[in-house]
């Protein structure tokens, strides 16, 4: 495993980058290829630990723009003005009262790169996926703004269909996408959600 780790370019590229975490080159990835993301915006980054999409984030919309983190782990300190962190559990965050706080109101994307912890049993993991990403979506109906763009990342499940279903209700277009940097052994899939209805 550890050779598997050492070897990996993306994670090579990380360190010398001075990037918290491969996971970066994922958003860069999808950002490059969508264009979502842009100077001024406010975005809210789901499962933020240990922040290597808030440094892309923070880069990206500058510094007339915000991110806000969130993370039931604790984010090392990330020394930039634009970006706020709260350590919280998703499922029982007040996302108006705490945008309140931070003087905003909605923000411009939303994204979502949460890893439930997995048991390893299909039918348990596959219900966490699930109802993890329903209090995500909660979170997003609340915390986004009409037109807004969400990317969330999502594993093949049993539930996968409901998920899409789910997203094409709420998002004018729906597309999935997996990053270079994306492990091919993963079963992980990004959905690019764009257009809030
Ligand atoms: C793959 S990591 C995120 C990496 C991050 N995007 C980055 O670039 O550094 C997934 C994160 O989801 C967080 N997470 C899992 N369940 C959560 C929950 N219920 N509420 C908030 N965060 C959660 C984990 O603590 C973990 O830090």
């Amino acid at each position: 495993m550890a050779k598997f780790v050492l070897k990996d370019p993306f994670y090579k590229k990380a360190k010398e980058e001075g990037l918290r975490a491969r996971s970066a080159y994922k958003l860069k990835d999808i950002d490059a290829k969508y264009h979502l993301i842009k100077k001024g915006d406010i975005v809210l980054d789901l499962g933020c630990s240990p922040g290597s999409f808030l440094q892309v984030l923070s880069e990206t919309v500058g510094e007339k723009g915000a991110v806000i983190g969130i993370d039931i782990l604790p984010t090392p300190a990330l020394p930039r003005k634009n970006v706020k962190v709260i350590r919280a559990d998703i499922r029982d965050v007040d996302i108006v009262k705490l945008f309140g706080e931070f003087g905003l109101t909605h923000a411009d994307t939303v994204t979502c790169d949460i890893a439930p912890n997995l048991s390893g049993i299909r039918e348990v993991d596959d219900a966490r996926i699930e109802e993890l990403f329903y209090c995500v979506l909660d979170v997003v109906a609340k915390a986004l703004k009409p037109g807004g763009n969400f990317i969330i990342k999502s594993f093949s499940t049993t539930v996968q269909k409901n998920i899409t279903a789910e997203l094409q209700k709420k998002f004018s277009k729906v597309s999935q996408y997996k990053p270079a940097a994306s492990r091919a052994v993963s079963s992980e899939i990004f959905f690019v959600c764009i257009g809030k209805k």
